[in-house]
This record gives C-alpha cells, structure tokens and sequence, in this order.
C-alpha cells in the first residue's frame, strides 16, 4: 500500500496559482498519462467491490468511475454539473466558497437497492461528494461507498461528508 501511494504522489503534480493566485492545483495528468499508475489506481479502488453501479462525478471522476466500473462488472452513472444530462433530473446544490453549485443524475439512473460506490478524483471540502451521496439516495439506491484518489485533510472534507464507507488512496 505505501508502494501505491509512493507511486501515486510521484505522479500528480503541483501547479501554482491554478485556477486562481494562492491556490497549489493537484494535476494528475501525469498519473492518467503513465499506464503503470493509472492500471494500479483503478485496481485498487475496484479492489472486492460488490456494487451494482459506479458514479463519476464530473470531470475528472468520469475517468477514474468508468474503467473501475469496468473491472467491477458494475454499470458506470455520471453525476453531472447543471444543465449537461439530457433527460429527467434530480438535482442537489452545495455551498462553494463563494456562491453555490448545482450537479444532477439521471432520474431514472439507478434500480431500486442498487448497491452505488461513488468515485471522483478528489475530497477537498467535501460539498460535492456530499450532494452525491444526497442525490443517489434520492434515486432510491444505496450509497455502500465513497472512493477517492486523494483526500485534502486540511479542508475537512472527511468530517463534512460523514460517511462511513470513505476511502482515499492517498491523503495530503
Ligand atoms: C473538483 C474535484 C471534485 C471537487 C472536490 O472538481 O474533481 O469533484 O472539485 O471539491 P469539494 O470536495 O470541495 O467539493 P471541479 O469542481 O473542479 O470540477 P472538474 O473536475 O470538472 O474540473
């Protein structure tokens, strides 16, 4: 495990001041871009999965979700920002640091009692995992996991999500 997460941090890389000035932007370009570490990532979050469905929240949980979905013989979900799904939608919005954001699934996504693990790049302040985990127990499923890349401890993200079943490769 400590070999994954060597091999992972080698990996994502600091950009300073991106988006804005004062912020250090985790890239993991360099991660999907290195076959060796983007197979071990997605063999360690599809590790023993028992789930009906994978969701990737946009964008950067679309291509991590997707190919564990894959090795997990589950479907693969998007939760997507406001607007991007075409049919019928459930939407949740979540506090940003300034202003709110809005992201919706699919109505008609999930079984009822599908078993979901939710997948997404990182767990920074936690809202958008948190309106996820929201917005698949509105569709009726069952949320038995919430896998991230990376967590940022320092923002707390773990203790606003509360839940349970969190799970990051890496924590910084
Ligand atoms: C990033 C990241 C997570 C979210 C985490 O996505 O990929 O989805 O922020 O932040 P939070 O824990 O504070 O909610 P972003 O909104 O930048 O979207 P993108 O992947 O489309 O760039």
């Amino acid at each position: 495990m400590q070999d994954l997460s060597d091999l992972i941090l080698s990996r994502i890389r600091d950009v300073s001041d991106y988006p804005k000035p004062g912020i250090v932007f985790k890239d993991i370009t360099p991660l999907l871009a290195d076959h060796v570490a983007f197979t071990a990532v997605v063999e360690a979050l599809a590790d023993g999965l028992d789930v009906d469905k994978v969701v990737g929240i946009e964008a950067r949980g679309f291509i991590l979700a997707a190919p564990v979905a894959l090795r997990a013989g589950a479907g693969f979900v998007p939760v997507r920002k406001k607007g991007k799904l075409p049919a019928q939608t459930l939407e949740a919005s979540y506090d940003l640091e300034y202003g709110s954001a809005v992201i919706e699934v699919h109505r008609d996504a999930f079984e009822p009692g599908d078993r979901v693990l939710i997948v997404d790049d990182v767990l920074a302040t936690g809202g958008t995992a948190a309106a996820a985990v929201e917005l698949v127990g509105r569709a009726g499923a069952e949320v038995v996991g919430v896998s991230m890349l990376m967590e940022l401890s320092f923002l707390k993200g773990r203790e606003r999500l509360g839940h349970p079943a969190l799970r990051a490769l890496v924590a910084l």
